[in-house]
């Protein structure tokens, strides 16, 4: 039997890319590929790309520039590219980095152990179709190995928003639900393999709509089902989007336990101009009003939320908007980010924001948003959560893993509660962690 061949990934970008991921190396395994943290020791080195700001596919291709030496130090290496730089870039990428050999968007990455044969003939391989079949049920069968405790599951892809900024409705498609019985499938596999959490995931996860036993389901339904399989103790989903946030999944957060009290719902901008010409459907009163909605059911439920500052048109005013909602509603983590033209998408050909202005906007935005989310975990201190316990922290006899508000939290703890869920107290908050102790 010949060694096994050795597949280094490198993930960019959001979770979905770090599930695919997994699939991925899943798949691969079928020709023989075993994952490796090296990459000089690698056969193949896969890059799954994002696309969703400039710098994003700019990194791709300087990462691509810098893993040139190990292809010089061992010529039968082989690389590949997928994710949402390879869907949107196709064969341009193998022209402007001829030493690629293989591109695959993220539709279509269940072919990948036939275009692994096809490199291995010499050739160079493209796919970046939109396929008629479901890719999760040609990889079906996921190895039966011990999992990680926590585990992503995507349930819903694409997404038919169009927001004005955004490449995701051309880089992923049209918005797609699996079927309920397909993921209670999955889930009920990934339990029996080791895991206690699982987050679903979708670009627009809460407009999950895919086909039930009775006609089409809700996230709110399939996470009701899902809360009923023994053995799995949390569940969490992203990303969702204001508008598709409706009364049986804010109900679910007031009465599901298994469901934990985090949500990542972004807003974008405070600024109802900008949030029309970023085509978001909804106003900053009707965030609010939905907050205070979520907050009635669940006042312990940590927000979380995405910023673009800069965006075409946006005047100090606007922006003054922005810092106002974030001040009125208060965010325990957020991501914030300088808007950046995207070929293609409506924005890009409007008249743009000067650089030096985004840039001095986005250093305000997260000096207050730190603050914020500092204040959030700093509450913390005294009170008592739940952690599910991941791994073994760097101190000896230390073990880290998550609050139910998704706090990196520290404790001292035999490593047989790995995998498990435990009462802690929380008696320090560190620069991001926090540091507990077993109740
Ligand atoms: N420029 C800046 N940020 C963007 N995002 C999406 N597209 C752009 C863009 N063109 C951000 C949004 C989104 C997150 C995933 O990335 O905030 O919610
Ligand atoms: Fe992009 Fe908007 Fe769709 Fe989110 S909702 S993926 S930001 S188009």
């Amino acid at each position: 039997m010949s060694a096994p061949k050795k597949l280094f990934i490198k993930t960019y970008g959001c979770q979905m890319n770090v599930y695919d991921s997994e699939r991925m190396a899943e798949a691969l395994g079928t020709k023989g590929y075993e994952q490796t943290t090296d990459a000089d020791q690698a056969d193949m080195i896969l890059l799954n790309t994002c696309h969703i700001r400039e710098k994003a596919a700019e990194k791709m291709y300087s990462e691509l520039g810098r893993l040139k030496q190990f292809k010089l130090a061992k010529p039968e290496m082989k690389f590949a590219v997928a994710g949402c730089v390879a869907q949107a870039e196709g064969g341009e990428i193998i022209e402007r980095q001829p030493m690629v050999d293989l591109v695959v968007g993220p539709q279509s990455y269940h072919r990948l152990p036939k275009m692994a044969d096809a490199i291995d003939r010499g050739e160079k391989a493209i796919d970046t179709d939109f396929p008629e079949e479901d890719k999760f049920e040609e990889l079906k069968d996921r190895p039966k190995a011990r999992r990680a405790p926590s585990a992503f599951l995507t349930v819903q892809e694409g997404c038919d928003k169009f927001c004005t900024f955004c490449v995701v409705p051309y880089t992923r498609g049209a918005e797609v639900s699996r079927p309920v019985d397909r993921i209670l499938r999955e889930a009920r596999e990934l339990v029996e393999r080791g895991v206690a959490e699982i987050n679903l995931l979708g670009q627009n996860v809460n407009a999950y709509h895919g086909e039930g036993p009775d006609g089409d389901w809700t996230l709110a339904q399939l996470i009701r089902e899902m809360a009923t399989i023994e053995g799995l103790e949390r569940i969490r989903f992203t990303t969702s989007h204001p508008r598709d946030m409706e009364q049986d999944l804010i109900d679910a957060h007031g009465d599901c336990a298994k469901l934990m009290p985090y949500l990542h719902l972004p807003v974008q901008s405070g600024s109802d101009k900008i949030l029309k010409a970023m085509n978001r459907g909804h106003t900053r009163e009707e965030y609010f009003a939905l907050i205070k909605r979520i907050r009635d059911v669940r006042p312990d439920l940590l927000l979380s939320g995405d910023f673009i500052v800069g965006f075409p048109g946006e005047t100090e005013e606007d922006f003054m908007d922005t810092m106002d909602l974030v001040e009125q509603v208060g965010f325990g983590q957020a991501y914030s980010f300088k808007y950046s033209t995207r070929p293609g998408t409506p924005a890009a050909e409007r008249a743009q924001v000067d650089e030096d202005v985004k840039s001095e906007r986005l250093q305000r935005l997260q000096a207050l948003l730190g603050k914020q989310q500092k204040a959030a975990q700093d509450a913390m201190v005294g009170r008592e959560t739940t952690v599910l316990f991941e791994k073994q922290g760097r101190d000896p006899g230390q073990l880290i893993g998550k609050s139910e508000n998704l706090h990196a939290v520290h404790a001292f703890a035999d490593k047989s509660l790995i995998g498990t869920v435990r009462r802690v107290r929380v008696i320090k908050s560190l620069t991001n962690s926090l540091t507990g102790e077993l109740i």
